[in-house]
């Protein structure tokens, strides 16, 4: 604990079911100021924290409304921005969703890093696919998305995990 600095980190996140809330719990425990950790319905008074970790589910390409609105909220703080999404990490789509999310941050905050892992998807989702396919075999979309989610359905693992500590490290270590 870096008591002598006495900097405090709040880690707030959105989860509809769980991925990005095993996320922020790693990065939590990666933390080395004082700390408090909560879900984003429950966010404190944050004029008593120094850094805020947000962490977001992605939704449409973008952040979640809950986190969007909180960060339309947030006014001189230093942040830490950190997410989970279907889509694995190929190609661009990683880079627009972090700049799509960084955009909704207002200018006077500092961003300090931002870090993005894979999460497994809704089953609802995967057995709405499924169906799908039924009527339409060889629907090469579909046969993609459903790949997609049975490659999502293992993380966020412990390397992510991992991942996110270390991503904490870099910046508040
Ligand atoms: C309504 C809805 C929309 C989603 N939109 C996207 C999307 O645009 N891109 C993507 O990669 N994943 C998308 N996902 C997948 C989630 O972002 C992913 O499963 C995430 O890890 C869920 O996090 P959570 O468990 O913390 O709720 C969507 C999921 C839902 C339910």
């Amino acid at each position: 604990m870096k008591e002598e600095i006495k900097i405090k980190t709040l880690v707030t996140y959105s989860s509809l079911t769980n991925n990005t809330k095993k996320v922020a719990e790693a990065i939590y425990d990666a933390v080395d100021t004082k700390k408090d950790i909560c879900s984003i319905s429950e966010v404190p008074d944050l004029s008593d924290y120094d850094i805020v970790a947000i962490g977001y589910w992605v939704d449409k390409g973008n952040c979640d409304n809950n986190v969007k609105k909180l960060l339309e909220t947030l006014h001189s703080k230093k942040v830490l921005l950190f997410g989970t999404l279907g889509a694995s990490d190929i190609g661009e789509y990683y880079k627009d969703v972090k700049k799509r999310v960084e955009e909704q941050l207002a200018g006077v905050n500092q961003l300090l890093g931002h870090f993005l892992c894979q999460g497994k998807i809704d089953e609802r989702l995967t057995e709405h696919y499924k169906k799908q396919l039924k009527d339409d075999p060889d629907n090469p979309h579909i046969k993609a998305q459903l790949e997609n989610h049975k490659q999502a359905s293992s993380h966020p693992d412990a390397q992510d995990l991992q991942n996110a500590k270390d991503f904490v490290k870099r910046y508040i270590g």
